[in-house]
């Protein structure tokens, strides 16, 4: 799991791999500058303690490998000149080594947002294609967290694990080469002490990881809720809920306060351990250092060489540091990558599958013996079966819950049914693609949707090669067009989020003139069951009678002159069709109809769903 993680992450960061590779030789080189100007140090240093000879390593080889680094920068000068000549090179070298380091933070940068960006834009793209059962059961805020927050902890894994990891290991290799050219016994006893090390660490890894995605999951839930609160700021007020809501929203801010401190528990352990650890090191190194005896030297080291040697050791902590505390900043990283890759790995329903054909409509849609459930559910609709031929209006009745909405959903292929099968001109749809089945139709559903753009992109939705003039022809057939100039910027004003600066009839209107617009064969129609002031209402039905005409509608119908109108009416129950017939028929006939009609109908009065 870990594993395949790590590498799927590696695998997005392919495309960057030439400002990759730049910026890990960047780095490279500005560590190589390091040791170098380490190596430096040490004739300087023997010119200010004014030592001459041979070092006392016990060997000459430290000797011949500074003598072979430093010759041409100081050949043929005195050791006056000599030692000026050093301090140059060594700030010269420090500014260089600095400039890569910055030059490589810039180039890590624009890869580490390059990934960001990708894995935002990927889920982006994903979540359109999934199936909608996958909205409903899951918080919107929990998507957001994972695409906002989940997606930048992930970018980590190139400072930390690519850049940081790459560079510091660089480092140790240059200063091990340099520490060994001093006393190869000492490298190697210092070297002894680092698995210890490693293995302290491990026992702690396990933990961070399990913390770190209880963390993910509750910075989630936060999200969450902040999210649906403040969609819900009406109904909180109206209930007056402040208080509780504020309750519950500090409490879930502390379980997730607990949740941090528990995983940083974890992760700040990492970092004095390994302060105690290099201390100790350095202790060890003087200590081992002036006794020759005890690592087989023949004499102790020149004060020269221990001080380069603590110098390297020392700039050997930092990195060591920085290795070893890389498991746990992955450990966050990864449970942050496991998450966008939870959502990237939700499957696709919506993609089209190979096989699948276009559709054409030329005579009819049939429902034949449909039966559709929710998930594991219960059955919501059971051998559901009746046609909609091209050009009729069939009307779908029932009471609230009996399924109408999953049966219109069912057109447009928002679900599969499980049993039975739709067909369009006597090919199912399933094996049509969803895409030129829904170019098919219009939906304008119970609830409008708007977006919080202007009038005219949220009519244009969907139509996108509409011309002004198309534009305006649907707005006054849906009868906005008189309100519209009224708005203070006509077309182009903001409607807010959702649409919230309009009132519901206005709402309605535009949907309506986004369906007028699009023209489509095919409407799929459900009648808003909120009652609108009588003016309103009557320019909204006269709005949808003209979306009406001349096109083939299965509307799930709650106005007394839609099932009058009607070529079919459909009555549902429970999921099953109780009742078939035109409203003549099924109103002298009696049973359901008759009793939804004497509830909703009778009065004409387009209101609802009854509860049954
Ligand atoms: N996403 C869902 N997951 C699980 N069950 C669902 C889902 N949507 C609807 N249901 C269930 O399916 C049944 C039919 O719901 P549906 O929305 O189709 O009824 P309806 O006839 O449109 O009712 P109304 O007239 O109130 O709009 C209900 O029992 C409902 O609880
Ligand atoms: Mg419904």
């Amino acid at each position: 799991m870990t594993v395949r993680t790590e590498l799927r992450l590696l695998r997005m960061v392919v495309p960057y791999r030439g400002r990759l590779a730049l910026a890990l030789g960047t780095t490279a080189l500005a560590s190589l500058l390091d040791g170098f100007t380490l190596i430096i140090l040490i004739p300087l240093l023997k010119h200010l303690f004014g030592t001459t000879g041979a070092l006392r390593t016990g060997s000459t080889r430290l000797e011949e490998f500074v003598s072979r680094v430093t010759e041409p920068f100081v050949a043929g000068l005195t050791p006056g000149q000599a030692a000026g000549r050093l301090v140059l090179v060594l700030v010269l070298g420090l500014l260089l080594k600095n400039a890569l380091s910055y030059a490589s933070t810039q180039l890590s940068v624009g890869v580490q947002e390059g990934l960001v960006r990708d894995l935002r834009t990927r889920i982006f793209d994903h979540l359109l294609t999934l199936d909608l059962g996958y909205f409903q059961r899951t918080r919107a805020g929990q998507l957001i967290s994972g695409m906002i927050t989940e997606v930048d902890q992930t970018k980590t894994v190139i400072t930390a694990s690519l850049l940081s990891l790459f560079q510091n290991l660089v480092v140790v290799a240059t200063t091990l080469v340099v520490l060994s050219q001093i006393s190869l016994r000492l490298t190697l006893l210092t070297l002894a002490c680092v698995p210890a090390m490693v293995l302290l660490l491990q026992s702690l890894l396990k933990r961070l990881r399990r913390h770190s995605r209880a963390r993910t999951r509750e910075r989630g839930e936060v999200t969450a809720t902040i999210a649906e609160r403040i969609g819900a700021v009406r109904l909180i007020r109206s209930y007056g809920e402040e208080a509780r809501e504020s309750a519950r929203f500090a409490a879930q801010a502390t379980r997730y306060r607990r949740q941090v401190i528990r995983t940083q528990r974890y992760s700040s352990l990492t970092s004095p351990l390994t302060e105690v650890f290099s201390g100790f090191l350095v202790i060890l190194i003087i200590w081992a250092g002036t006794r020759p005896a005890l690592i087989g030297l023949s004499a102790p080291l020149a004060p020269e060489a221990i001080i380069v040697f603590l110098m390297a050791a020392l700039k050997l902590t930092s990195p060591l540091k920085t290795i070893s505390s890389y498991p746990a900043v992955m450990a966050v990283t990864l449970a942050s990558a496991e998450r966008v890759f939870e959502i990237l790995d939700e499957p696709s329903t919506e993609l089209d599958r190979p096989g699948e054909g276009t559709a054409r409509f030329e005579r009819e849609v049939l429902f034949d013996r449909v039966s559709f459930r929710y998930g594991r559910g219960d059955p919501v609709l059971t051998e559901v079966s009746f046609a909609l031929p091209r050009g009729r209006v069939v009307a779908l009745v029932g009471p609230s819950g009996a399924g109408k909405t999953t049966l219109a959903d069912l057109l447009p292929r928002f679900h599969d049914p499980t049993g039975g099968q739709i067909t369009m001109d006597g090919v199912p749809l399933t094996r049509l693609t969803r895409s030129s089945i829904r170019a098919l139709m219009g939906v304008v559903s119970q609830d409008t949707v708007l977006l919080n753009d202007t009038v005219y992109a949220n009519i244009t939705y969907g139509s996108p090669g509409a011309t002004r003039q198309q534009v305006e022809a649907a707005a006054q057939a849906a009868n906005a067009d008189l309100f519209l100039s009224q708005l203070p910027e006509g077309y182009e004003t903001l409607l807010g989020e959702r649409g919230t600066r309009l009132s519901g009839g206005q709402r309605q209107r535009i949907a309506i003139a986004r369906a007028l617009l699009r023209d489509p064969p095919i409407l799929i129609l459900d009648e808003a069951t909120s009652a609108l002031d009588t003016e309103s209402e009557r320019l909204v039905q006269q709005a949808i009678d003209r979306l009406m005409a001349d096109r083939t509608v299965l509307v799930i119908a709650h106005r007394l002159a839609t099932v009058r109108d009607a070529d079919e009416i459909v009555v549902l129950d429970q999921g099953r069709v109780v009742q078939r017939g035109t409203h003549e028929q099924l109103f002298r006939s009696g049973g359901l109809y008759r009793r939804l009609y004497d509830l909703q109908f009778r009065d004409q009065e387009p209101v609802l769903a009854v509860e049954r």
